[in-house]
């Protein structure tokens, strides 16, 4: 096979998109279910020998890096459900060339984990926050938690976890009527809202696009009552358009996939607890790294396949295509 020359030391791909972001989901688990996030169903999780060890993963990661990888995010599942994340966010914080080392979680173990993984080097997080309401929270995570996700959120502001974020992602009929409520509890406890657009990736029995609340309604709901102005963006590749609360107390962000697009800047890849590289959310092939790694390629081999695959990102999301194929792994597999 003739393997594409690459000499550049960042990882680009054929629309000129350079890759500066590894999403690592540690595991496919979670103790949440999420409505948006897994199919109602259930999941079969996966067995712990299909899962990348700590030391497999640390080794692709410092192959991203050598490739151009900057900015790592943790993730999951639920990532602090994995024995020993501790010192796996030591070792990757240990690895030359890293910038930024954040973690997605949905804050439930965070009180118990936030003053040692400060210590083993986690800088920021971002917590999922559906609602700032018991019910509402618990209806959409299944799970009446949220007196304990708060206790996650003191601890962490405690520790010097900064920034913190809190995510929401908007369902029509289910917790839009709290898009302020959200706001006013971030601005009142110096967190960073933000907003994220319904995406169908909780497998095809749930999502439909009545469900979505756009980006620009979330922005008039909270302008309406919190006046707001826009942000710069802190790089062209960032997800979230942010704003700032005109009266000076904080910002908030709001991620809009479906209604407006940032495919065209997309500076992310992911790599899944099974070891699969996903060069989209949505993509529809992944590339199999752990079967390299076990089968005893090379170093430099499993470099070829992380640029060939890069190679072949796709150009965006099919969201709003009349032929758009549901990826077959839901978010709890792909990691947010
Ligand atoms: N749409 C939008 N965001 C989602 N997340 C999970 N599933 C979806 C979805 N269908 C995000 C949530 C969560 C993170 C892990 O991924 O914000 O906090
Ligand atoms: Fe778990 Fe996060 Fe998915 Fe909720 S969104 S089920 S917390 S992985």
């Amino acid at each position: 096979m003739k393997l594409p020359i690459y000499s550049q030391t960042v990882l680009t791909d054929s629309y000129g998109r350079k890759i500066r972001d590894l999403r690592i989901s540690v595991t496919d688990r979670c103790n949440f279910r999420c409505i948006y996030c897994m199919p109602a169903q259930g999941v079969i999780w996966k067995r712990r020998e299909e899962i990348l060890s700590y030391e497999e993963i640390l080794f692709l990661t410092e192959i991203f890096v050598s490739l151009g990888i900057t900015r790592v995010r943790v993730t999951g599942g639920e990532p602090l459900l994995r024995r020993g994340i501790v010192g796996f966010i030591k070792r990757l914080s240990a690895i030359g060339g890293l910038e930024d080392i954040a973690m997605t979680t949905n804050g439930y173990f965070l009180a118990d984990f936030a003053e040692a993984l400060v210590a083993a080097g986690l800088r920021r997080v971002s917590i999922s926050m559906d609602s700032v309401a018991p019910e509402i929270f618990a209806s959409m995570t299944k799970v009446s938690a949220l007196d304990r996700v708060l206790d996650g959120i003191r601890a962490a502001q405690a520790s010097g976890l900064a920034p913190i974020k809190i995510n929401m992602v908007v369902i029509r009929g289910v917790n839009d009527a709290e898009i302020v409520a959200l706001a006013e509890f971030a601005r009142t406890h110096g967190l960073i809202a933000r907003y994220i657009e319904y995406m169908p990736l909780d497998g095809p029995s749930q999502w439909s696009r009545e469900k979505v609340v756009s980006g620009k309604e979330i922005y008039e709901r909270v302008n309406a009552v919190f006046p707001l102005e826009p942000l710069q963006r802190h790089r062209i590749s960032d997800t979230a358009k942010r704003y700032r609360f005109v009266d000076g107390e904080g910002e908030i962000g709001i991620i809009a996939p479906v209604t407006e697009p940032f495919c065209g800047a997309c500076s992310r890849i992911r790599l899944t607890a099974d070891g699969k590289l996903r060069t989209c959310l949505f993509s529809l092939v992944e590339h199999d790294l752990r079967g390299l790694l076990r089968s005893g390629a090379s170093r430099k081999h499993i470099e070829r396949a992380i640029v060939e695959a890069v190679l072949n990102k796709e150009p965006g999301h099919r969201i709003n295509e009349p032929d758009y194929v549901y990826p077959e792994r839901t978010m709890s597999c792909i990691g947010g």
